[in-house]
């Protein structure tokens, strides 16, 4: 019996790495993701009832969830080399020179893509991933295996024969461009959401892929590291027996072992193959998944690459070229400046539609007044614009011999004058100390405001009134009928009939839905009226501590930092909310049509029934809450408390300190080990 389980599960888990193999280093499924799942959840579900035959190599390990508190610092048995760089095609044709001068004649290059990304040192034993360490410092580096296991491509087991008892394997882990641009729309979507204004959307979101890959991998919850995609290409094969005594071949050999190896590598024998190689890959590698920044060449045989030795810091056997950052001029059409729901004041540069790095770039963020003056950029201007891995093209210069003599002006231009006055109102911008932002501060008058801030109200995550959209406020604001929140509760039928298109039907249900909102609890209250920086997290927080509006109103500075994640900033600002008569009123008459501003009877009792069934181990000391609150919280939402892991236990949530015997006991069972900040999610 107990046989036949460790059987179904060893053969559930080569079936699983196979499907692992071809979907993601061939790029060639054989099963739907819907089979997969299947096949993952029936072995998840094995290892939790039978832990002993648990294995390290597991494919359910490629899930996550395991937490690291810190990362074991460990010795690279093999320095991680950095490479230098060349620039152009006379520094390529020297390094060949130097080779030659040394001796070596007969030579061949292998030229690969060079990956912007974090590179990798994976050590395999008897066939299984033993461990993944940064390259750190050269010398040292961070051991960070739970989170390279859950990247698809890294074999944890070898397929095929004939690789070493022990070997390393070392390459660059990545994030393929398509995810990151999934990931920051995703969180464009929820920051929107939660009343973020666009330069603080940006401060936020992902820089470029690269930052991105390194800060995912320094994630303490390999969870996390599971949900964002990685990938990741080799490219050097390390060790005292290796099949082949070549690089290229033992690459190739890499490759039937089932390690994600670029087709694009290639074998040249001449410094004018590599030049091709350089050329063909200027243009074409932004077609690429992945961002790259060069091209790497390396000495084909071990023997020439033994002999031509080491300088202090990098191999006299390869060379990085590196591409020049793509840059293109363009006219500086006009700067416009927009309005967010904030007030923020944010430049924009309009430019002469034009190609860069495979895209159509026709606007620039200028970001600010500072930005402005230091690049001492005018209409007319002409600018160069460059894309790194960044989401939005950046002006880098303007071209000063063009600025007479260009086609938009004939005398010589003026410095840029930043606007004084709102675009959209009118009103005398303002300019807090310490800030690099213009604001306009006519926040119930400027319609951008006002309209932004009852798009907010209405919004799903808000009050959900999703009859009366975007459009119809615009309507409804033009025509006079509201200017603030509160004016939604009093729209009459008639008024409404009135609008253009607007039918019966359509004002029936715009009514309704606001009288349904009259239900929302107080918490998407509290976020849905616009206190500025207060989005869903912080006003649930809020809700639980105060219970009520007219506590929350009163409360200081003092009694506001005591609410768990809220600093000086956001208790500042809640406390000038409630000191602004507007803002009371229209809270009291926001209460006089019904709309909650206090926790229910239900609610301070009984909050959901999200955790139903779901028993917790909470351990550790957290950060946001304290350990009393999180079991209160757990109860409040259906769940259960427990002392001590068992295989009932569903969830351990594991904050600082936690004690490493029962992290051991967890992980044994399978339960799973989760933040504070996933609890938060999962409640939410
Ligand atoms: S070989 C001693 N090959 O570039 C040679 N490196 O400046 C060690 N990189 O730290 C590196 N693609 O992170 C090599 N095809 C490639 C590469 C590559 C990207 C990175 C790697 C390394 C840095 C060297």
């Amino acid at each position: 019996m107990s046989d036949d389980i460790k059987n179904k599960i060893s053969e559930l888990s080569k079936q699983l790495e196979e499907h692992n193999y071809n979907y993601y280093v061939l790029s060639n499924p054989t099963i739907s993701d819907y089979e997969f799942d299947k096949q993952l959840e029936e072995l998840i579900r094995l290892e939790k009832e039978y832990p002993q035959y648990l294995r390290s190599d597991s494919p359910s390990q490629r899930v996550g969830g395991q937490i690291t508190k810190e990362f074991k610092s460990v010795k690279h048995k093999y320095p991680m080399l950095s490479l230098s760089n060349t620039y152009n095609e006379e520094d390529v044709r020297d390094f060949d020179d130097r080779i030659r001068k040394a001796g070596v004649t007969d030579h061949e290059y292998v030229c690969e893509l060079k990956y912007d990304g974090v590179s990798i040192s994976l050590t395999y034993r008897n066939g299984e991933l033993i461990q993944a360490v940064t390259r750190g410092d050269g010398e040292k580096g961070d051991d960070v295996t739970a989170n390279v296991k859950t990247i698809k491509s890294v074999p944890i087991r070898l397929r095929g024969e004939g690789f070493p008892e022990e070997f390393e394997i070392r390459g660059e882990i990545f994030m393929p461009k398509k995810e990151f641009l999934r990931i920051n729309e995703a969180m464009r979507k929820e920051l929107i959401e939660e009343g973020y204004d666009d330069e603080e959307i940006f401060e936020k979101q992902l820089k470029n892929p690269r930052n991105a890959t390194s800060g995912t991998l320094k994630q303490q919850n390999s969870k996390a590291v599971a949900e964002r995609k990685l990938d990741c290409y080799l490219y050097s094969v390390l060790g005292e027996d290796l099949p082949f005594g070549s690089h290229f071949e033992n690459l190739m050999a890499a490759k039937e072992w089932g390690f994600k190896i670029s087709e694009d590598t290639e074998k040249h024998d001449s410094v004018e193959g590599v030049l091709k190689y350089i050329d063909k890959w200027d243009k074409k590698r932004h077609n690429l998944n992945v961002e790259t920044d060069g091209v790497v060449i390396k000495v084909n045989s071990y023997e020439h690459q033994r002999f031509l030795g080491f300088t202090a810091k990098s191999p006299r056997w390869a060379i990085a070229y590196k591409y020049k950052a793509q840059q293109v001029s363009t006219i500086l059409e006009s700067i416009s400046y927009q309005v967010g729901r904030t007030g923020a004041i944010t430049p924009v540069a309009n430019l002469k539609p034009v190609q860069l790095a495979g895209t159509t770039v026709k606007r620039a963020s200028l970001h600010n007044s500072d930005i402005i003056e230091k690049l001492d950029v005018r209409v007319g201007d002409t600018v160069f614009v460059e894309k790194g891995g960044e989401i939005i093209p950046k002006i880098i210069s303007v071209d000063l011999s063009k600025r007479k003599n260009n086609d938009l002006f004939s005398n010589e231009s003026e410095p840029t004058k930043y606007i004084a006055h709102c675009p959209e109102c009118g009103t005398d911008l303002v300019r807090s100390e310490g800030e690099a932002n213009h604001y306009c501060p006519n926040e119930m008058g400027c319609p951008p405001q006002v309209k932004g801030r009852m798009e907010h109200y209405v919004s799903r995550r808000a009050m959900n009134i999703d009859s009366l959209g975007g459009e119809t406020i615009a309507q409804l604001y033009a025509a006079g009928l509201i200017k603030n929140i509160a004016d939604i509760y009093e729209l009459k039928k008639e008024e409404l009939l009135k609008l253009e298109r607007m039918a019966e039907k359509s004002a029936n249900n715009l009514l309704a839905g606001i009288e349904a909102s009259k239900q929302v609890p107080f918490e998407r209250v509290l976020f849905a009226i616009g206190i500025r920086h207060i989005g869903e997290t912080t006003a649930k927080k809020l809700a639980l501590y105060f219970k009520s509006v007219d506590a929350l109103s009163k409360a200081g500075i003092e009694q506001l930092l005591e609410v768990g994640d809220i600093g000086e900033r956001i208790a500042k600002t809640i406390v000038d909310f409630f000191a602004d008569e507007k803002n009371i009123e229209i809270v009291q008459r926001l209460k006089a049509h019904g709309v909650q501003f206090e926790l229910t009877e239900d609610q301070l009792t009984n909050v959901s029934d999200k955790l139903k069934d779901k028993t917790f181990v909470v351990s550790g000391v957290f950060t946001k809450f304290s350990r009393d609150d999180i079991k209160k919280a757990i109860e409040q939402h259906g769940g259960k408390n427990s002392g001590s892991i068992s295989g009932k236990t569903s969830y351990v949530l594991a904050g600082e300190n936690m004690g490493p015997e029962k992290l051991k006991k967890a992980e044994k069972l399978g339960v799973p080990v989760i933040s504070e900040d996933d609890f938060i999610k999962m409640i939410s």
